[in-house]
């Protein structure tokens, strides 16, 4: 039993309606466990930096890592220029908390439509690095406005970096049953990236005999993630190819509503925080009808990673069963977190 200090960073959109939600279900699973959670909101987002003109201080980055863990909907609105939360807010807290590991499952949970018509068994997950890439934002711009006007965008891949994100991948292959891992990448056109994950992975492939690497190039792993998605077991992959075909994977395994992920810190340095993939919706927010699901599977990582197991697994096995019942239903973001609260209640 523990007593969990939780950050709650609802954010922008649908994030606020979505969280409610996440944190219905985490009182639920903790109900009965001994264990107890105590929850601060942080004001951020739209309405903060309206008001105020800030995104992240130091002072709230200080506040937010003394906590245990952090559950965040989503950042990101039309009032506010493209980019300004998401880099000042949402990368600013995954590279400062050094979140090097985004983990993001995606599993076809029987009874789920998919898109496909013969999608087959599909669990797996991608381990996307969370703090390189192009994300870092070593670019830049010069006569901006111009028809000379350049734009540049610097991926930033260290060994380091590499070595350590797929480190974290081979250990979750070698513990699953397949130990499959692709690697994927594009290093016929990046060769410098590219071939330095392709030689880190063979470096540490001789440190998990047991587990069988393969590669594709970005481009046809998206054919296969649509042609045959049950070949894949683990993927690890760069920020931004992490990023893409992690939408495409929740929208192969019954919608982006239901995809959640983890950023975690796996030395444990700084809290992990646990989001779902999507945004912020601003197409549907304020209208009750965000699937709050991906935000209650995020807390089941949540749980999880604070080793919290039972709990953990009871939110898994309540939407397990609650997406398996929902063909031809339409219910708001509130009857569905209800719903799924009940269920883990028991
Ligand atoms: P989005 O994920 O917000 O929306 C894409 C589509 O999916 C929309 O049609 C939306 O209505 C739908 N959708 C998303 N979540 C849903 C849910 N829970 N239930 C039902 N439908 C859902 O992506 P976008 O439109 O590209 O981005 C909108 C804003 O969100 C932008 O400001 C973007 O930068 C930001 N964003 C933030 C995060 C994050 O906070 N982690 C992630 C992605 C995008
Ligand atoms: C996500 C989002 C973010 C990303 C944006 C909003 C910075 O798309 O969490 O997938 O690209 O990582
Ligand atoms: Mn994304």
């Amino acid at each position: 039993a523990q007593r969990i200090n939780l950050a709650v960073v609802a954010g922008d959109g649908i994030g606020t309606e979505v969280v409610e939600q996440g944190l219905l279900a985490l009182d639920a699973a903790l109900s009965g466990s001994g264990s107890t959670v105590t929850t601060t909101d942080y004001d951020l987002g739209a309405r903060r930096w309206h008001a105020t003109g800030e995104t992240l201080t130091d002072a709230d980055l200080e506040a937010i890592r003394s906590h245990d863990a952090i559950l965040l909907g989503a950042i990101g609105d039309p009032s506010v220029p493209s980019g300004v939360l998401e880099r000042g807010l949402l990368l600013k807290l995954r590279f400062a908390l050094d979140h090097y590991v985004n983990l993001r499952p995606a599993k076809l949970f029987p009874g789920v439509a998919s898109p496909l018509a013969n999608p087959g068994e599909v669990d797996f997950v991608v381990v996307r690095e969370g703090t390189e890439g192009p994300y870092v934002g070593n670019g830049g711009a010069i006569r901006v406005g111009t028809p000379h006007e350049v734009a540049n965008e610097v991926s930033v891949n260290t060994a380091f970096g590499v070595e350590r994100v797929v480190r974290d991948a081979f250990a979750r292959a070698n513990a699953r049953p397949r130990r499959k891992l692709t690697l994927v990448h594009k290093h016929n056109v990046l060769v410098h990236a590219g071939h330095l994950w392709r030689r880190t992975v063979e470096a540490v492939n001789a440190e998990f005999p047991d587990v069988t690497v393969d590669y594709l190039h970005v481009d046809a792993a998206t054919i296969f993630l649509v042609t045959d998605p049950a070949r894949f077991d683990v993927i690890v992959t760069d920020n931004l190819f992490g990023d893409i075909l992690t939408d495409l994977a929740g929208a192969i395994v019954g919608g982006i509503g239901l995809a959640a992920s983890a950023n975690i810190n796996p030395d444990r340095t700084a809290p992990s925080m646990f989001e779902p993939v999507h945004g912020s919706a601003p197409d549907i927010a304020g209208q009750g009808k965000a699937d709050p699901t991906a935000t209650v599977l995020s807390v089941a990582l949540l749980l999880d990673h604070l080793g919290e197991r039972d709990a953990a697994a009871r939110v898994e096995a309540a939407v397990a069963a609650d997406v398996a019942e929902r063909a031809g239903r339409v219910r708001s973001t509130a009857e569905v977190g209800k719903d799924l609260a009940a269920r883990i209640a028991g």
